[in-house]
């Protein structure tokens, strides 16, 4: 395809070179020579289409060097509208239609179709405003706002504004946007860098006449794709040539890099006045295009855009007709100061002498308005020099939104495909010319595209609205969400009330007065020393898995072969006979498969439910948790039933030498390494705490001397109401849900048991509310224990985008936009929060105790720590050790992991009873 448009220039009739210095045009070169700058050939169009394209991918893959000639900027709107969106929005646009800025109010009905017209006002901004500091520009903003407000009352408290703002922005939400730099015109100090839409709330702060809620920022190409009424769209591109020029379109989410996305589009804004690949642009350059560059307010930048916008176009032919002048082609070699002097010649003054009918008169009429004489042939000329500037400009612009049109095939892998464009702006408005040139050269660009071009009504102030009508939903959204979650964010002064409650609790417990931490006393006196030896046999029962261990505890240390067994829930929740003789079974075939059938080694047993032990090896169950509710075992003493199992099972010998609560088997296993471990900690399927008090303190032991390990059963703390104040609806659901209601009420805030039942909850709540999943309530998220609570754990890793956030939920059955994904995030990190800065609150007031005991100013001391939650949460630990050093600051606490769990510690609290036997 070779040379397309103003052929016919070339065969107009036309005088000798151009004189003026500086335009360095040959000093013989004719009218037409001037006029066949601005042709452009087929061939240099496509090689910007190719360029831009290329430049635009470049920036799609977050490509920094070089730095793509386009910046390809994510706008935060991923849908197109449904056409349902409804409500009455205040709209102000700044900055498409250079000086002037618009007030709109728009109503929208939701049904396609039902139009009310927008009531709209036009405010002229003054130079000195564009040019000024960029407080003065949202102040005048501001004023206008409430002048329109006063001229036409709209009868309402707090009004929702979309912020129609056409400048280049980096965008990081639908209400937060960081201007790059300014364009068209404007200068305005102390705004690039910062956030617009924070700039316009406190001008209108400032004002302080309406309170106006600023709920959306959008581009004004954005605004004109979002006006396409859906009936006759929908369209994917918006298209603006009004002062400036750019287009928007619907991009693959999963091909912007600057995204964490792999599903659904999102609206791009290309910013394509900034291009200027010099290797496709310096051809069609001209020394007109350079000088106006040259005189411009940012010299250098948007090269492409003072090709095509409507700023420049009147600028462009000023200057040719100039040049043309003072080279003697035109009004009789006479200029005048007004053609002289810069932005004399404007948009619609091209438009209007362009006109094949009238132009020729308003050439007339308007250059002698710039004090110049026509001769009779200079209008034909002066029409011939718009006709070569606007169509230059519309094959330009053709050229671009080709560009576009091929990135979309490119991404949605189609060949030919259909596609509407949204256009916009004073240019198509005043220019028909421009439209006609525009389609024609798209149509021979890309042929395989059906494209048509859809006007927007009315500027793109309904688009505007739109995106605002979905703003606005969205914030709503995410207010119902905040209010939900912020019972959940406890502050320092609540977590120290806990902490104080716990101190109380443990104090009244140790006295056997009525509290909710029974505070029982474990009969361990002592960490091991490093001297204990032999083989011992381990029970691990009441975390996620129930283990039969063979401890070996020799010189080199100690060494570990254990088997994991299931406990049915219908076992779990069966008689305790049909329990404990499943635990033998299971220590039979443990003890046959490690070949120690026959031997009757010593047996320690983790047996992981408040107990009142009244000695090492007798323990009575006080009640169950953690979902069991094995029947005939409360009030019983454990040992007794295991060993009455061990009968009936006969022919097998089991010593069982010591019975302990996980927690202090935690504690035992990490003191063989680290002797300063003297408190345990779970957190796990359920949660508690042990540690190391004074025996003098512990008044159901007799002996004030030495120590005594206590363990706090403090999931039941808050079981008598004092947590009342933090509990929320979805804790009093999951409890009252669970087969202990009231019970562990501390624990169903922190365990791994709860947290996904809580989440779960929430989640129902904000489905129920329209918030989430688009209040379509599912079957799936009606199901108890669906949400596991390692989903949790997944959900906040970090190294996980929210596209695999997204994956998980969807296995869920759950239909799901990324809006949800990033609320379900924060629904689960809320949850885990609470309940890692709940078990810090727990452990401070342990070493706190502790720390007091001693009369210390400075504790030192560890935590031996096991549980899946603390474990493999990816923030659980952090969060507990950083609460801890918060609200205990005198206590240097180190958290030691558990590896081989507490049956090891079970087997050492053994062989230290073993040692003592023996000594004794
Ligand atoms: C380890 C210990 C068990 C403890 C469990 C708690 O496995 O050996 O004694 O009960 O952790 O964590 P979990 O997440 O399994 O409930
Ligand atoms: C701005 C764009 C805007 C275009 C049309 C350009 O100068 O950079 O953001 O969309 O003008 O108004
Ligand atoms: C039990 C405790 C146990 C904790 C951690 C709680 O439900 O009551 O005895 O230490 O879970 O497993």
């Amino acid at each position: 395809m070779d040379s397309i448009g103003p052929v016919e220039l070339l065969h107009g009739e036309g005088a000798p070179g151009c004189p003026q210095e500086g335009l360095s045009c040959p000093s013989d070169s004719s009218e037409l020579e001037c006029l066949q700058q601005f042709m452009v050939t087929g061939a240099q169009l496509q090689q910007i289409q190719a360029s831009l394209l290329g430049s635009m991918e470049q920036a799609l893959r977050g490509q920094t060097s070089p730095a793509p000639a386009v910046r390809m900027l994510p706008t935060y709107v991923g849908s197109i509208p449904h056409g349902t969106e409804q409500g009455d929005f205040l709209v102000l646009e700044l900055g498409a239609t250079g000086a002037s800025l618009r007030v709109l109010w728009v109503t929208l009905t939701g049904f396609e179709g039902h139009k009310i017209e927008p009531r709209s006002q036009e405010f002229v901004i003054p130079q000195e405003v564009m040019l000024g500091a960029g407080q003065q520009l949202f102040d005048f903003a501001a004023h206008c706002l409430s002048e329109f407000l006063d001229m036409h009352p709209v009868g309402k408290q707090s009004l929702q504004l979309g912020f129609s703002f056409s400048f280049p922005c980096h965008q990081t939400g639908l209400d937060r946007s960081t201007l790059i730099s300014w364009t068209k015109g404007f200068r305005c100090s102390g705004v690039e860098g910062q956030d617009v839409v924070q700039l316009l709330r406190d001008a209108i702060q400032r004002q302080g006449a309406y309170s106006i809620d600023v709920v959306a920022v959008v581009n004004d190409t954005v605004g004109t794709m979002m006006g396409c009424e859906p009936g006759v769209g929908p369209c994917e591109v918006g298209l603006v040539v009004d002062t400036g020029t750019n287009a928007c379109y619907m991009e693959e989410a999963r091909h912007v890099a600057a995204l964490d996305e792999d599903r659904g589009r999102v609206c791009v804004s290309v910013e394509w006045g900034s291009f200027s690949d010099d290797g496709a642009l310096s051809p069609v350059l001209t020394t007109f295009d350079n000088a106006l560059d040259h005189e411009s307010l940012n010299p250098g930048a948007q090269r492409f855009e003072k090709m095509i916008g409507g700023l420049y176009l009147g600028e462009l032919v000023r200057l040719v007709l100039a040049h043309l002048a003072q080279r003697g082609f035109l009004f009789g070699g006479c200029t005048s100061p007004a053609l002289l002097s810069q932005g004399s010649i404007l948009l619609e003054h091209v438009a209007e002498m362009e006109d094949p009918s009238a132009g020729a008169a308003c050439a007339r009429a308007i250059l002698q308005d710039l004090g110049l004489s026509l001769e009779t042939s200079d209008a034909e000329l002066v029409q011939q020099v718009c006709a070569a500037v606007c169509t230059r400009a519309a094959q330009l612009c053709a050229a671009a939104l080709a560009a576009v049109l091929s990135r979309l095939q490119h991404s949605r892998e189609q060949q030919t495909f259909q596609i509407s464009v949204a256009t916009g702006g004073q240019v198509f408005e005043r220019h028909p010319r421009f439209s006609s040139i525009l389609q024609e050269t798209v149509m021979l660009l890309v042929p395989e595209c059906d494209v048509s071009f859809i006007p927007s009504v009315d500027g793109g102030g309904r688009g505007v609205a739109m995106v605002t009508a979905v703003a606005a939903r969205l914030a709503a959204h995410r207010r119902l969400l905040e209010e939900t979650l912020a019972p959940f964010r406890l502050n320092r002064e609540q977590l120290a009330v806990v902490q104080a409650q716990m101190r109380e609790a443990m104090a009244k417990g140790l006295r056997g007065e009525a509290s909710s931490l029974r505070m029982l006393p474990t009969y361990v006196r002592a960490v091991p020393d490093g001297t204990e030896r032999g083989d011992f046999l381990a029970l691990d029962l009441g975390g996620t898995n129930f283990r039969v261990l063979l401890v070996r505890v020799a010189t080199g240390g100690v060494q570990i072969t254990s088997q994991i067994y299931s406990i049915p829930e219908c076992v779990a929740q069966g008689s305790g006979q049909q329990l404990f003789d499943h635990i033998v079974d299971c220590i039979v075939d443990f003890q046959q498969k490690q070949g120690l059938s026959g031997q009757s080694l010593p047996l320690g047993f983790t047996f992981s439910f408040p107990c009142r032990q009244l000695g090492l090896d007798q323990s009575i169950l006080l009640n169950w948790t953690k979902g069991f509710n094995a029947s005939d075992c409360e009030g019983k003493d454990v040992v007794c039933l295991l060993r009455e199992a061990i009968r009936r099972r006969q022919a097998v010998e089991l010593n069982v030498v010591a019975i302990v609560n996980d927690t202090v088997g935690t504690m035992m296993s990490c003191g063989y390494e680290d002797p300063r471990c003297e408190i345990g900690l779970i957190v796990g399927t359920g949660t508690n705490a042990c540690y190391m008090e004074e025996l003098q303190n512990v008044a159901s032991v007799a002996g004030d001397s030495g120590h005594m390990c206590i363990n706090m059963e403090w999931g039941a703390f808050g079981d008598d109401g004092s947590l009342g104040m933090l509990s929320t609806h979805f804790d009093e659901c999951v409890d009252q849900a669970s087969i202990n209601p009231g019970e562990q009420r501390f624990e169903k805030m922190i365990s791994g048991m709860y947290l996904g039942e809580i989440v779960r909850h929430i989640l129902l709540h904000l489905t129920s509310l329209g918030v989430l999943f688009r209040g379509q309530q599912t079957q799936h998220l009606q199901t108890r224990d669906i949400f596991k609570t390692k989903f949790l754990s997944e959900i906040e890793s970090d190294s996980l985008a929210l596209r695999q956030v997204r994956a998980i939920l969807e296995d869920l059955g759950l239909p799901l936009t990324s809006d949800d994904a990033l609320m379900v995030l924060e629904v689960c990190q809320a949850v885990s929060q609470r309940a890692a800065r709940l078990c810090g609150a727990g452990v401070a007031a342990v070493v706190e105790k502790i720390r007091e005991n001693r009369g210390l100013e400075k504790l030192t001391v560890s935590v031996g720590v096991d549980g899946t939650l603390y474990k493999l949460h990816p923030h659980f630990s952090s969060l507990v050790a950083a609460t801890v050093q918060e609200l205990a600051p005198c206590c240097a606490v180190t958290f030691l992991e558990s590896e081989d769990g507490s049956g090891k510690g079970a087997a050492l609290v053994t062989a230290v009873a073993c040692r003592l036997a023996q000594t004794a």
